[in-house]
């Protein structure tokens, strides 16, 4: 994530140094899309599986093509959309079960629309925040071997979807008329169940994934 910003920094500083292009907004009816890699760094925390004490679980961080929309309303307001090919996590094991090492892995998309407010042009630079809501879909869950022989048998694994708060800022940088660098980043609010069923016995954990989502990319103006 460190080099990854930095190279956006060096990025941004070139094209400042390079040239001063007309600034304009992108006006009323404009539509942003915008593509790049996007990262969801996990700021986890979890509760203990259900009658393992001490017992808590991770989720490792993953590295998809990401895709964001930006839908003028007005020139200061747009509806923002983040959607991108599905993310897969580990899903590692911590605390008293730290010896498992990875015991799941689950793929998700993270859907997220905003309410954008884009501020007034600093030279060829637009910035922006926005504030919206995500949904996560979780799929594509399975356990691996080293959770199944530690629960003594085969282990099913299930994630319930998340509905919650995202927080987005982001500048677009203009290259010419209608090409921009675009550097965004966002705070999501996932928070799920996940229910680990062996045989008749089922065990849940609570995991706040609550991720920050990083994203460089280049966008074009319709
Ligand atoms: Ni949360």
């Amino acid at each position: 994530m460190k080099n990854k910003l930095a190279l956006s920094f060096v990025l941004i500083a070139s094209v400042l140094s390079t040239q001063q292009l007309m600034a304009e907004g992108f006006g009323k009816g404009s539509l942003i899309t915008r593509a790049g890699i996007a990262k969801v760094q996990p700021n986890d925390s979890s509760g203990e599986v259900t009658g393992i004490a001490d017992s808590s679980v991770g989720v490792a961080s993953d590295t998809q093509l990401g895709l964001t929309f930006s839908y003028m309303l007005s020139d200061n307001v747009a509806i923002g959309l983040l959607a991108s090919t599905p993310f897969s996590h580990d899903i590692k094991a911590s605390g008293s079960l730290a010896a498992l090492g990875n015991i799941a892995e689950a793929t998700h998309l993270p859907p997220t629309f905003t309410l954008q407010y884009h501020f007034k042009n600093l030279n060829n630079i637009k910035p922006y925040i926005g504030l919206g809501l995500n949904y996560t879909i979780f799929f594509d869950e399975n356990t691996t071997d080293s959770l199944d022989s530690a629960l003594g048998g085969d282990t099913d694994i299930s994630l319930d979807d998340s509905l919650g708060l995202a927080l987005e800022t982001g500048i677009d940088i203009q290259l010419s008329e209608d090409w921009y660098l675009n550097v965004a980043a966002w705070y999501i609010d996932i928070d799920t169940t996940a229910e680990l069923k062996t045989d008749d016995i089922v065990r849940t954990v609570n995991v706040d994934i609550d991720p920050w989502v990083g994203m460089v990319g280049v966008g074009y103006r319709f």
